[in-house]
């Protein structure tokens, strides 16, 4: 139905615009009967871990993607984070630094945090939200070790200057990937810049092994290491030799892993058709900007972010999010917490920059994830926009009506919405 006046909308007694969930980071599954061929043929071979066929399929075929000469696939890509900064430690000392942007999920700082370093927080972008690399040079003093950018939804990092700077100053570069597998800077694939990137494969992302990571380097002797340390610091002999946890991938997460990469090219392509009619079904919409991936890029559009500006929108990014929440359209607010603002890394980033990280503030106040995915379709994008349109027009009198109302949407992240 159409939505004209605000008791049309769902949260203030109106029908709700879809009777079945639309959401962000729907599990790409790809063929469930290839997915089940290939459980079998696990359980057939009675190897359910520990670099199986599966793991080893899996970890050609993410390298060929990423065009690197090694995968080191992982439980997670959290795990993928700490031993990239383990790789620092021996040289490290605790304390040392790992310069981290203010805008990302929390696995990035606290990935450095786990292994004793300190995360050095550094602003980003206004408008593409990543990091800003004239922030990395200001941040960089005597313990800065590493830094570890992230490519925010997909869309790389400024690769060329952050690798100019990590080399003048002698540092580590590291990336944390996690959502941008099947992305590109410029015509080159996201995966061999820096010394090492971290992709996720968790249940959120663009493909999905349920839980999963990967190391992915061209650096031969890094790439040893990982091997040995996802593997309790095992060597190829069989003995211990170096320290290690246990981050392996089994073969039911590769097994999902590659049904989930067989279907990546359509997943891409239904995504990209969904980004455009998003662009131009928001289009006009006070307030409301969609953010636009850089043309010279090739990205897997997995995330259709949006920014609400609650001054040209008369209503704040929460309270649109409750209004679409009603409606079934499970909205997300990534990020809406900067690392700044999370646990202690406030104090410790405070009493470096008193100014604060301006962008990462606005950017969590105003950020959307809108629903995407090839569970959308763009006759829903149509209606989706039309609530937001309607909301927008309404604006002022929704904030007052919401006010009125008990509870309201808490936060969320990535890893909450597989569950949703
Ligand atoms: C930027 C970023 N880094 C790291 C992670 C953690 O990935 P995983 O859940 O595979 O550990 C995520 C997950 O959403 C993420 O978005």
């Amino acid at each position: 139905m159409t939505k004209r006046g605000t008791e049309d909308l769902a949260l203030f007694g109106g029908p709700p615009a879809f009777l079945r969930n639309r959401r962000v980071g729907r599990p790409n599954q790809g063929d469930r009967e290839r997915f089940w061929e290939r459980m079998n043929r696990a359980l057939d071979n009675e190897w359910l871990s520990n670099m199986g066929p599966l793991h080893d399929e899996f970890e050609e075929r993410v390298a060929q993607l990423a065009g690197v000469r090694h995968c080191v696939s992982l439980c997670n890509a959290t795990v993928g984070l700490q031993l990239l900064v383990a790789d620092l430690v021996p040289g490290a000392e605790p304390g040392d630094e790992v310069i981290v942007p203010a805008l990302t999920f929390p696995a990035t700082a606290h990935a450095v945090r786990w292994l004793g370093l300190r995360p050095v927080v550094c602003d980003v972008d206004p408008v593409t939200g990543l990091i800003d690399p004239d922030q990395v040079e200001a941040r960089i003093g005597p313990r800065v070790r590493a830094i570890l950018g992230v490519h925010l939804w997909g869309q790389p990092c400024d690769v060329r200057r952050l690798e100019k700077i990590a080399e003048s100053h002698g540092l580590r570069l590291y990336f944390d990937a996690a959502p941008a597998l099947g992305c590109t800077h410029e015509s080159t694939p996201i995966g061999g810049f820096g010394d090492a990137e971290v992709f996720s494969f968790h249940a959120t992302k663009v493909v999905n092994s349920f839980e999963g990571g990967a190391i992915v380097t061209d650096d031969d002797a890094l790439a040893e290491r990982a091997r040995k340390a996802r593997n309790f610091g095992i060597g190829a002999g069989g003995r211990v030799e170096q320290l290690g946890t246990n981050g392996k991938l089994n073969e039911a997460c590769a097994a999902m892993g590659l049904t989930s990469l067989d279907a990546l090219a359509d997943t891409v392509a239904h995504n990209r058709a969904n980004y455009e009619a998003y662009l131009s079904a928001l289009d006009g919409i006070p307030g409301v900007r969609a953010v636009r991936y850089d043309p010279r890029h090739r990205n897997n559009h997995h995330y259709m972010m949006v920014t609400v500006d609650e001054r040209a929108a008369g209503l704040h990014r929460d309270a649109l999010l409750d209004l679409l929440r009603a409606e079934n359209i499970l909205a997300q607010p990534y990020f809406s917490q900067a690392i700044h603002r999370m646990w202690q890394y406030g104090e410790e980033s405070a009493a470096s920059v008193p100014g604060g990280f301006p962008h990462a503030e606005t950017l969590c106040e105003q950020l959307l994830a809108l629903p995407t995915g090839p569970g959308v379709s763009t006759a829903d994008i149509e209606v989706i926009s039309e609530v937001v349109r309607a909301a927008v027009a309404h604006g002022p009198e929704v904030t007052a009506r919401r006010a009125g109302l008990a509870g309201t949407t808490g936060d969320a992240h990535p890893a909450g919405a597989a569950g949703e």
